[in-house]
């Protein structure tokens, strides 16, 4: 198999591409060939950014766009596509933690701000990418939803109701979209080192180390470990990969396990064991791959 990183003559869009995964995953795309589109809606973050990245030679370039203005989408994906003349991949990462409140005592306006961004703004940068895609006859969509799409979570229901909406829209665009050509699936990212991650904890060290003990690989992950996904995702490896959300999750027994959702059933679980989760318990250190 020829090198299924290499994004030579592709076109990559990236949402939230200021921090955390999204920086993350557009450097990927650039350094895999690509030339990347990095949009946020903190314009002189992402500008700076694709400075720091065309200044190592590679290709990328920097838009405004907040994604629950569905203007700003449709301008962005117009100006993506008239100036590169395609999207091969698109990454709709762009995403805000909730204010933690009880449901009784949460009000309107923060529903209305976490699902205009986390729910509506990925169903907008859909509509108009998949409008380019089918045009091109072919495209790869990854969207970012969390594992949070999976379970409930007291103080953040706007969040979690999101992160469900996404997973949902996903399933429903990948079987609309897979005979066109157009490969669309999720990541459903577990406890990862960004600014959403310490917004989850309210800042509390000992908040975050906690959780961190509970996944499986015994910390929290690198944003650099969900660009790979989303890079594979969008590769022509992921040839028969279709509405997919990838996860880590835990179990309702408290044990736990990495796991992909299979497309509109039920668990396919991996190293779903004792010895497996004994394993984990006593490998509470970091485990790097390939470094
Ligand atoms: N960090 C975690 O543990 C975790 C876990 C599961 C899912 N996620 C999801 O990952 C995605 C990326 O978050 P992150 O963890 O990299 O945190 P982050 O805060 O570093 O990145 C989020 C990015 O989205 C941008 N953004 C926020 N509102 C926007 C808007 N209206 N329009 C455009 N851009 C906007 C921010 O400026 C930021 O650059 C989010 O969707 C988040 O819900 C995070």
């Amino acid at each position: 198999m020829k090198n299924i990183f290499d994004f030579q003559g592709k076109v990559a869009l990236v949402t939230g591409a200021a921090s955390g995964m999204g920086l993350a995953t557009a450097r990927a795309f650039a350094e895999a060939g690509a030339s990347v589109v990095m949009t946020d809606f903190r314009e002189d973050l992402v500008q700076a950014e694709a400075a720091k990245i065309t200044a190592t030679g590679q290709r990328a370039i920097a838009m405004k766009c907040d994604v629950s203005n569905d203007e700003d989408v449709r301008r962005m994906v117009e100006r993506t596509s008239s100036q590169f003349g395609s999207i091969d991949a698109a990454f709709n990462n762009a995403g805000v933690m909730a204010k933690s409140a009880p449901m009784a005592e949460s009000s309107r306006d923060e529903w209305d701000r976490v699902i205009g961004i986390n729910l509506r703004g990925v169903w907008s940068c859909m509509k108009y990418e998949l409008q380019q895609m089918e045009r091109q006859g072919r495209g790869a969509i990854v969207n970012n939803a969390s594992v949070g799409a999976l379970t409930g979570n007291p103080g953040i229901g706007a969040y979690i109701a999101s992160k469900h909406g996404v997973v949902g829209l996903t399933r429903t665009a990948a079987l609309e979209y897979i005979k066109k050509g157009i490969y669309i699936n999720a990541v459903n990212p577990g406890l990862i080192d960004t600014q959403v991650a310490g917004d989850v904890v309210s800042g509390s060290e000992d908040a975050y180390n906690d959780i961190a003990e509970q996944v499986p690989i015994g910390r929290a992950g690198r944003p650099e470990e969900i660009a790979a996904a989303v890079l594979w995702l969008c590769s022509p490896a992921a040839s028969y990969v279709v509405g997919q959300a990838i996860t880590r999750r835990r179990r309702n027994d408290g044990r736990l396990a990495v796991s992909l959702k299979r497309f509109g059933t039920d668990w396919m679980d991996v190293g779903e064991t004792d010895a497996w989760n004994s394993s984990i318990r006593q490998q509470r250190h970091p485990v790097r791959r390939g470094s």
